[in-house]
Formats: structure tokens, C-alpha cells, sequence
């Protein structure tokens, strides 16, 4: 089994697809933002706050580099900005789990814990910028993906579906 590195924009839903996955596959999932923070031991917000993006981005590149090496047999999602890393493509298949901005942000505000779920994200703050970084980042997703999953108004258990009958084709 090779690893499944997750990518797309925030609030798309990598992390609740990668719970779903691994309850119908022998995957164990990872979250590069999790790892992060507990390395830290202090949320993504905090950093972004204390320490500035670049610092962040510097962290991402370290778990990269782990992944790379370390890391066999496991699903990982991503941060929307991780796939900057330079060695994406040797840590794993990569699956872009895509959907328009609108319907991203939509999805996040009928989230019952709504509120929380904007203000975690230093980069949703302002929905102008964000949509920028969204039109900036997409056709880089798109570039890099090897499988692309549209998750607009699908279920987790349709997109874990998919996922792995595309995986399954790919390998
Ligand atoms: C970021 C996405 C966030 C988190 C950080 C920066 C980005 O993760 O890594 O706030 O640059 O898009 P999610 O994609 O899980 O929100």
C-alpha cells in the first residue's frame, strides 16, 4: 500500500473523508496540521500569530521531508498549503479532493460548529483574500493530483468510495 496525501482548500473536508476512509480500508490516517501542532503544542491560529506564515511553512517542509522518509502504508491530509512542499510527489499518490469556492464556504458556515471552524483558519479571515488564494491555488491542485475527487454536495461515504476505487485503478 502506498500513502494517499490529501489535498485541496481549506474546509473542503480532507479531514472527515480521511475518517470515513479509514473505516473501509486498512489505512491509518495522519493530518499534517495535527502534527504540527502537537510538535508545538499549540494551535495552527497561535502560530500563525506568534511566530508569523513563513515559520509555519517551515514546519510543513520538516513533516515533508518525515513523511517522505518515515511514513509507509498511511493516509495523510494536508493543510491546504502543504502542497508546496517540493517532494509531494514522492510521498504518495496524491488525491485533490476539489469543489468550488462557494460551495466550500457554504459547507463550512452549515457546519454546526461554524464559527469555530472560520476562526481556526488564519487564512479564512478574509473571504475576499481567501477566494484569491482559492483562484491562485486550484490550478496548482490541479496539476499535481493524480486522482481528482469533485466532493460538492456528496457524502463522506460516496467520496470514500470513490477514492478507493480510483486508488485501487491507479496503483
Ligand atoms: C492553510 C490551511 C489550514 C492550515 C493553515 C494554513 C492554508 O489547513 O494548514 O491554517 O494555507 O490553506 P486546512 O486546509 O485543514 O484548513
Amino acid at each position: 500500500m502506498e500513502n494517499i496525501i490529501f489535498i485541496g482548500f481549506m474546509g473542503v473536508g480532507k479531514g472527515s473523508v480521511a475518517r470515513e476512509v479509514i473505516k473501509h480500508s486498512d489505512y491509518i490516517a495522519i493530518d499534517t496540521d495535527d502534527l504540527i501542532e502537537s510538535m508545538e503544542n499549540r494551535r495552527i491560529k497561535k502560530i500563525f500569530e506568534e511566530e508569523g506564515e513563513p515559520y509555519f511553512r517551515k514546519l510543513e517542509k520538516d513533516i515533508s521531508l518525515w513523511l517522505e522518509k518515515s511514513v509507509k502504508n498511511t493516509l495523510i491530509s494536508t493543510g491546504g498549503g502543504f502542497y508546496k512542499v517540493k517532494n509531494l510527489k514522492k510521498i504518495g499518490i496524491i488525491v485533490l479532493l476539489d469543489s468550488p469556492f462557494d460551495a466550500i464556504i457554504q459547507r463550512i458556515k452549515e457546519h454546526p460548529n461554524a464559527e469555530k471552524k472560520l476562526k481556526k483558519r488564519p487564512l479564512l479571515q478574509d473571504l475576499k483574500k481567501a477566494k484569491e488564494l482559492y483562484n491562485e491555488r486550484r490550478p496548482e491542485y490541479l496539476e499535481l493530483a493524480d486522482i481528482v475527487v469533485d466532493v460538492t454536495d456528496k457524502s463522506a461515504v460516496n467520496c470514500t468510495k470513490e477514492i478507493l476505487k480510483k486508488v485501487k485503478k491507479h496503483v
